[in-house]
C-alpha cells in the first residue's frame, strides 16, 4: 500500500497536523508523569490549533493535550474541527482519555482522530467511534437542559 492509500484509510496522520502536534509535544509540561503528549487540530477553514499536556503539583488539575488544543481553538472563536492528530512517544500510541473524548465530542463528533507515535504506529477513528453515545445537552421548551446523544 502507498502512503496515499493509507491516508485515505485514515492510517497515516496529516503531515501538517503531525508537525504541529510534535511541536506541542516538545513543549509539554509533564514533570510528574514524564509522559509528554502533543495534539493538533484543523478547523474547516484551515486554521490549525495545538496543545500540550500541562500538569500541576495538585495532580488533578493537570490538563491533557487534546483539551489544551480544544481550548485554544474555542478561545480563537472557532467552534468545530475536522481532523485531530495526537502525538506521544508510547507504543501503542496514546489514546484520548475518557474526559478528552467528551471534550472533543462537544465540538466535533464527526472529526477524524489519528493517534500516532514516533515509530509511525497509528490508532484512528472518528470522535464518535472513540465515544459512543456521547453526552449532549439540548434545551427543552421550558428552558431546562436535557441530556441526549
Ligand atoms: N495525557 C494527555 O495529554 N492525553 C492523552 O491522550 C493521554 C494522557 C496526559 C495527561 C497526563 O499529563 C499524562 O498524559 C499522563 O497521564
Amino acid at each position: 500500500m502507498t502512503r496515499n492509500d493509507l491516508n485515505a484509510l485514515g492510517l497515516t496522520p496529516d503531515q501538517e497536523l503531525l508537525a504541529a502536534a510534535q511541536a506541542a509535544f516538545a513543549q509539554a509540561y509533564a514533570p510528574y508523569s514524564k509522559f509528554h503528549v502533543g495534539a493538533a487540530l484543523r478547523t474547516p477553514d484551515g486554521q490549525v490549533f495545538s496543545g500540550a499536556n500541562v500538569e500541576n503539583a495538585s495532580y488533578g488539575l493537570g490538563r491533557c493535550a487534546e483539551q489544551s488544543a480544544v481550548q485554544a481553538m474555542a478561545t480563537a472563536g472557532a467552534r468545530t474541527f475536522t481532523d485531530l492528530v495526537v502525538y506521544a512517544d508510547s507504543s501503542p500510541p496514546a489514546s484520548p482519555c475518557g474526559a478528552c473524548r467528551q471534550v472533543l465530542y462537544e465540538f466535533a463528533p464527526d472529526a477524524r482522530v489519528v493517534c500516532v507515535n514516533a515509530e509511525g504506529e497509528v490508532l484512528s477513528g472518528l470522535v464518535r467511534d472513540f465515544l459512543p453515545h456521547g453526552f449532549r445537552l439540548e434545551e427543552r421548551e421550558d428552558g431546562h437542559g436535557v441530556g441526549t446523544e
